[in-house]
């Protein structure tokens, strides 16, 4: 029975918790994904250490520098990608490690290895950390092809529907990791008590509605647009279409994704003249978003398909991203084929 006792609930469901009761549900479950999953909470929490210090930490020494004592000053993505790579690789539960941060794959020590291959971002929306605005870190876990030995980079090119789990960890105004723990589980959200130390259940089964009212995409590259996305962004300003859309882009992919799992609406970020395959890198931002959004009941496309069921060629491809409420997601893709003709 949950008790409540001076804003303490002696009952309170962790995120630990939460998983350890999924892996019961899977009786031939060995424990390794929940083990895993504890090991990126405990980066998760170095990290949201980390950037919350991150000001005060420049009072000795600019990040990238050398501090009064002489001692290197790591910038936060360095040491945010240091942690996940420490930690992952010495949970015994992991093999491959794709990090936006490294140019190959990281291969874990053979003694060391296990099962799972992670790919992550460690610290997502660079162009945000120095001031301020929310950032995050995206995982998704893949497992192991059968009958690979050794294994090699080549084990992470797997569609997203291989997934075993995916998720992020929003460091705003709370930290909070968003988690699905594969088809059919649902999309929870648990949020970083400081008091504990421990992510407690706050969200869950989160659900996107069909239609939302907010667009996200920066507009400012509406010149390299193709004309299906600039008559769509018209539409949604546009009262000729209904009630016009609210613009929110916070340039953090992980707010941007959040936002809208929590009020619905759409957010893009399309193939432009200067980018042809988008921004965003699909191993590591848009496989592990599409899953959410499409647990949470919501659709992603690269524009032509789903981005789960994009087969990557590279680990760190790139792919244009339209994701959110599953009308909204439709409209977009319906002009993408009517200028297609
Ligand atoms: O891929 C990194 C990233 O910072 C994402 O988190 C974000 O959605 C995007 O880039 C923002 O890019 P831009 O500044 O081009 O809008």
């Amino acid at each position: 029975m949950a008790g409540d006792n001076a804003g303490f609930d002696s009952n309170c469901m962790t995120l630990t918790r939460f998983v350890l009761a999924e892996q019961r549900k899977v009786p031939q479950a060995t424990g390794d994904l929940t083990q895993l999953l504890v090991s990126i909470q405990t980066a998760v929490k170095a990290v949201s250490s980390a950037v919350r210090k991150a000001g005060i930490a420049k009072l000795f020494g600019i990040a990238g520098s050398t501090n009064v004592q002489g001692e290197e000053v790591k910038k936060l993505d360095v040491l945010s990608n240091e942690m996940f790579i420490n930690m992952l690789s010495s949970s015994f539960t992991t093999c491959v490690l794709v990090s936006e941060e490294n140019e190959q794959a990281i291969i874990v020590e053979a003694e060391k290895q296990g099962k799972y291959i992670v790919c992550f971002d460690p610290l997502d929306g660079s162009s945000n950390i120095d001031c301020l605005v929310s950032i995050g870190s995206i995982f998704s876990i893949y497992r192991r092809p059968d009958g690979t030995s050794p294994v090699s980079e080549k084990d992470a090119l797997q569609s997203g529907r291989q997934l075993v789990a995916a998720g992020y960890a929003l460091y705003g105004s709370a930290t909070m990791m968003v988690l699905a723990l594969g088809r059919g589980s649902g999309v929870n959200g648990f949020m970083l008590d400081p008091a504990i130390g421990e992510f407690i259940l706050t969200d869950p089964n989160i659900r996107l509605p069909s239609k939302g009212k907010i667009y996200s995409i920066n507009e400012g590259y509406t010149h390299l647009w193709d004309p299906a996305i600039r008559e769509y962004v018209d539409r949604k300003k546009d009262p000729k279409f209904g009630k016009p859309y609210g613009a929110r882009y916070v340039g953090s992919m992980v707010a941007d994704v959040h936002r809208t799992l929590k009020y619905g609406g759409i957010f893009m970020y399309p193939a432009t003249k200067d980018s042809p395959k988008g921004k965003l890198r699909l191993l590591y931002e848009g496989v592990p978003m599409a899953y959410l959004v499409e647990e949470a009941g919501g659709l992603a496309s690269d524009g032509s398909r789903a981005v789960l069921d994009v087969i990557p060629t590279s680990i760190h491809q790139r792919c244009p991203i339209f994701l959110g409420s599953s009308q909204d997601v439709k409209e977009v893709l319906d002009l993408i084929q009517k200028h297609a003709k």
